[in-house]
């Protein structure tokens, strides 16, 4: 994966470098994406078993001590939360964190993004599935796309980069706009990564009249007379892989979590709200620490269950083009 910091190496059974730590911080969202939520929302998790900001920031704490370096907030939406800020904060002071990242619909960001940036956040991705007022409306539910933009303007003021917009590719919803997200990249300091659709929550549905495998996206944009030229990567530690038009000061990435995955080059555990470490995005395992954190346990039993998250990393995932069917939870209860 892209922009790989030196360190500690924290190896799993597949010889794989474990350094990068995705925390949804709630399962709330202020938006209802259709392939990601259900209309009515989804039942949440009650707020006694959502972690405290105190409890997440000891546990990052605990992973930082294992090796880790990179913590990414994440939802259903982060900023929602009260107390972000702060523990933004709080999280850029603990010893061998050296990066904080936010992935977020952009909503709030422009309330959020200057204190975020004082706070020392490191950067934002944001959700952007079209650039049409419409769309964005029909796609979201509820959301209004200027809100977005706005958001994404705060980004760019405040020197969140690389700022990273995020375009799940849904055949028939917005597929035909592929080119102008890329053409967009000439014009602005934005690195637009193209997600390949996954059989996941509401995604699940859909996925089999929808997915748009990346190879049928970089045709469309060498149709519309674009040449993307390869570019190495722009900070982060994600699965994406860039190219970048000509001169342009944005670049264009492409997530092909199905059709080519990316798992030999995992790098990450996901911690839920709940304070479960989940082993893989598309796996069932998880390990529970808020129960071992609340009951006082030393940091030393705390480590040992990151340890045994690491061992139990599946090899890849088992998604495939016909599907997956084996999930427990929805995107918006894992962060993606
Ligand atoms: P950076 O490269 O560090 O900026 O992070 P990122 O691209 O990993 O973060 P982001 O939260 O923006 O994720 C972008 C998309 O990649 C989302 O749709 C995620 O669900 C997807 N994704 C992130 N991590 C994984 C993973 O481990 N497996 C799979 N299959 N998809 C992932
Ligand atoms: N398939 C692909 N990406 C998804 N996301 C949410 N649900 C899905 C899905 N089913 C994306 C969001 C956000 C990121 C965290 O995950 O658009 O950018
Ligand atoms: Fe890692 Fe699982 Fe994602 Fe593959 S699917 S990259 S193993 S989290």
């Amino acid at each position: 994966m892209n922009g790989e910091t030196g360190g500690q190496a924290l190896r799993d059974r597949f010889q794989r470098d474990i350094h990068y730590l995705r925390v949804s911080i709630t399962d709330k969202c202020n938006l209802r994406c259709v392939y990601c939520m259900p209309a009515g929302g989804v039942p949440l998790v009650k707020h006694e078993d959502i972690l405290r900001f105190e409890e997440f920031e000891h546990l990052v704490a605990v992973a930082a001590s294992v090796g880790f370096r990179r913590v990414r907030l994440t939802g259903g939406e982060p900023l929602v939360r009260k107390g972000v800020v702060d523990f933004v904060r709080r999280l850029k002071m603990i010893p061998g964190i050296e990066d904080v990242a936010l992935t977020t619909n952009g909503i709030l960001l422009p309330q959020f993004a200057h204190d975020l940036k004082k706070a020392g956040l490191d950067r934002v991705n944001i959700s952007l599935d079209t650039l049409r007022a419409e769309r964005f409306r029909a796609i979201t539910r509820i959301g209004q796309v200027e809100e977005v933009w706005a958001g994404i303007q705060a980004a760019i003021v405040e020197g969140l980069h690389p700022v990273k917009l995020n375009v799940v590719v849904m055949g028939g919803v917005n597929n035909d706009e592929i080119a102008d997200f890329v053409r967009m990249t000439a014009e602005m300091p934005v690195h637009v990564r193209f997600i390949e659709l996954m059989p996941i929550g509401e995604g699940d549905p859909r996925f089999r009249g929808q997915f748009v495998p990346i190879e049928q996206m970089k045709t469309a944009i060498s149709n519309a007379g674009l040449e993307l030229l390869h570019h190495q990567g722009v900070n982060g530690a994600g699965p994406a892989r860039y190219f970048t038009l000509a001169g342009a000061p944005g670049t264009v990435g492409f997530i092909s979590a199905i059709s080519k995955h990316f798992c030999a080059a995992c790098n990450r555990l996901r911690l839920t709200a709940e304070g479960r470490l989940r082993v893989c995005l598309h796996a069932k395992d998880e390990l529970d620490l808020r129960a071992p954190l609340r009951s006082g346990a030393p940091d030393e039993v705390l480590k040992d269950i990151f340890l045994q998250a690491i061992r139990q990393k599946p090899h890849e995932h088992a998604m495939t083009e016909k599907g997956w069917g084996n999930q427990a939870r929805i995107m918006s209860q894992i962060g993606g």
